[in-house]
């Protein structure tokens, strides 16, 4: 096992920092954020620690920053027509059909010793929700990284492409070079090299290196686009989050005959409902994100009007989607241009650089420049009439620490998204070894949100790779 790198541990605190700073301004409606119902045992934080910003900024020197030199920027102007194309025609798909699915994530495999836990609880509630799912529908968990390693293969997953509506759930490996592995020798002569270590563990494993799934498709410009690849590599490989959506635009080819995808974090628990439950009316469904404020709502306005997009005031956009594989191909794409723009057009160097910590958040804050570029991204493609969407404050990303037998039995909650807290169930105290055995019992017989999240990661963690992997292949040849 190799050891947490200081990196790895500094991106992790910031991750969670992030996640913290968006439970703590959902809980704290003074500062007119959206109010989302997400049920958060947070530590409370004096309301004085959160910066105030003074209206009165002096302008007295503004007249100087006109000497400064702007950078001349490309502006694409709106077309002037504004007739709309209509929205494409819905065809729902019928519960009683063969419902194809994935639950998507991108895994960092250099961060294993971190991300590995949790991909064993999402995997392991995989399992729980496919026994309530029709026998006709199938579900399959999706792992974009750049290492189909031994963990992987006891698991069971498979680095094939779906061919037909019948094979049984499973989970698949597709080998993708991460934006920050995209150094000059990795995509020099169109990637040559970038699966050379790929290669080898699958000859290793007898695996034919001919079928192997890579991404990126380079010959495929639907989803390749060598000049972004490169500024991403450039302006956003320290970005932690960029993997994960960069991947649902590259990866689409892997993806594309499901009928719907969930795009999700790692650290989440897929919940029972999501074996019977579809979005309806060809929406895309998003949980709820807490970036909304006045002020970047109109900041953001203004950005999408320089850079030509439509914004039809929707905010409060969360980065889980549940939809068709095309919408989330779509948003993905837009996502990425909205992130570059912002990245290189609306953040200084210091505030890229993290140096100014949070002192900005909620109004401006460069760790969720995910949510931003989404939120682009969203009113854009709603704008132009290209997706539905709605925002299922009670679908997605639900609360894993609610103690209330009614909160998960009277909802339609999809998956459970761990938050920062130390309530039960956290995933720090978790990682840390906090909980054991004895909780496994103690939640035995509980129907709680809490005892579905401790029994789902404390199962996961005394079951071998092969049981897990049993456990799928038992479940799926009746599903
Ligand atoms: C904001 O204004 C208050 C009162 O005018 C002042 O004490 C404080 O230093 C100001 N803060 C900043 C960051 O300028
Ligand atoms: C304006 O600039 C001058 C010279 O750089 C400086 O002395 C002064 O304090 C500035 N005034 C304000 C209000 O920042
Ligand atoms: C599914 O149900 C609808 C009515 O709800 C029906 O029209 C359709 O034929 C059914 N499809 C299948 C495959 O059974
Ligand atoms: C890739 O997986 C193989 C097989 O598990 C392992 O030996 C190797 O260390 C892994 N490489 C990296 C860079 O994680
Ligand atoms: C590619 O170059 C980077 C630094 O530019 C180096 O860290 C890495 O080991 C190289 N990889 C290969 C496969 O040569
Ligand atoms: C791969 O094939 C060789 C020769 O057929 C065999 O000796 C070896 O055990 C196989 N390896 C695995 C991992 O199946
Ligand atoms: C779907 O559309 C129908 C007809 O417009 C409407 O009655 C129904 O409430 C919609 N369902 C959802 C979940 O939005
Ligand atoms: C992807 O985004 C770019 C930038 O906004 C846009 O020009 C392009 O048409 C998009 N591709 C698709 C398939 O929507
Ligand atoms: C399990 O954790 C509890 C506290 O929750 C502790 O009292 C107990 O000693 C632990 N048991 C083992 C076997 O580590
Ligand atoms: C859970 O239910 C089983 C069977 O009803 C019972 O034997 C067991 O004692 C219960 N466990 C707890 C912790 O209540
Ligand atoms: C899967 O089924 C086999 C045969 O029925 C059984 O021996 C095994 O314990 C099951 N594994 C799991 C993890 O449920």
């Amino acid at each position: 096992m190799r050891r947490i790198s200081p990196r790895s541990l500094l991106l992790s605190i910031g991750i969670s920092l992030i996640l913290f700073v968006i439970i703590f301004i959902v809980n704290h409606r003074s500062i007119d954020v959206e109010e989302l119902p997400i049920k958060c045992n947070c530590p409370t934080v004096p309301a004085q620690t959160l910066p105030t910003i003074n209206n009165t900024i002096s302008i007295t020197n503004a007249t100087k920053i006109e000497a400064v030199t702007i950078q001349k920027v490309n502006i694409p102007t709106i077309p002037p027509t504004t007739t709309l194309p209509p929205l494409p025609p819905c065809k729902p798909v019928e519960k009683n059909s063969s419902v194809q699915r994935a639950i998507i994530i991108y895994y960092p495999h250099h961060q294993s010793e971190y991300f590995f836990p949790e991909v064993r609880w999402l995997y392991r509630s995989w399992a729980e929700m496919l026994r309530s799912q029709p026998p006709t529908w199938r579900t399959d968990f999706l792992i974009f990284t750049y290492n189909f390693s031994a963990e992987f293969r006891s698991l069971g997953c498979i680095n094939r492409i779906r061919e037909n509506k019948q094979e049984p759930s499973v989970c698949r490996i597709f080998l993708y070079v991460p934006i920050q592995f995209r150094t000059p020798n990795i995509t020099k002569n169109n990637f040559e090299n970038a699966f050379s270590d790929a290669k080898k563990i699958a000859k290793l494993y007898n695996d034919s290196v001919e079928q192997m799934v890579t991404i990126p498709k380079i010959n495929d410009p639907e989803t390749f686009d060598l000049k972004r690849s490169e500024s991403l590599y450039n302006n956003l490989r320290t970005y932690g989050y960029i993997d994960s959506i960069n991947t649902i635009y590259e990866g689409f080819s892997t993806f594309k005959m499901y009928d719907f995808v969930l795009r999700t974090d790692i650290d989440v628990f897929i919940y029972r409902h999501f074996g019977t439950y579809i979005p309806q009316n060809c929406t895309l469904i998003t949980g709820g994100g807490g970036y909304g404020t006045n002020f970047n709502r109109r900041k953001l306005k203004r950005i999408a009007h320089d850079m030509g997009f439509s914004h039809v005031e929707m905010s409060g956009m969360g980065s889980t989607w549940y939809g068709s594989a095309r919408d989330g191909f779509l948003v993905a794409n837009q996502t990425l241009h909205g992130m570059l723009w912002l990245a290189e057009y609306e953040f200084a160097q210091p505030e890229r650089e993290s140096k100014l910590g949070t002192l900005m958040w909620p109004e401006w804050h460069y760790g969720v420049l995910l949510l931003y570029g989404q939120h682009l991204a969203i009113n854009h493609l709603v704008g132009q009439n290209q997706i539905r969407i709605i925002i299922g404050h009670n679908l997605l990303d639900q609360s894993s620490t609610d103690p209330s037998p009614q909160y998960v039995q009277q909802g339609i909650r999809l998956n459970l998204h761990c938050w920062h807290t130390d309530n039960r169930f956290s995933k720090f105290a978790f990682k840390m070894g906090h909980y054991n055995k004895t909780e496994l019992v103690k939640y035995q017989n509980d129907t709680t949100a809490q005892a579905y999240a401790m029994r789902m990661a404390l199962e996961s963690k005394y079951m071998t790779l092969e049981q897990l992997a049993d456990l799928i292949r038992n479940i799926s040849i009746t599903k």
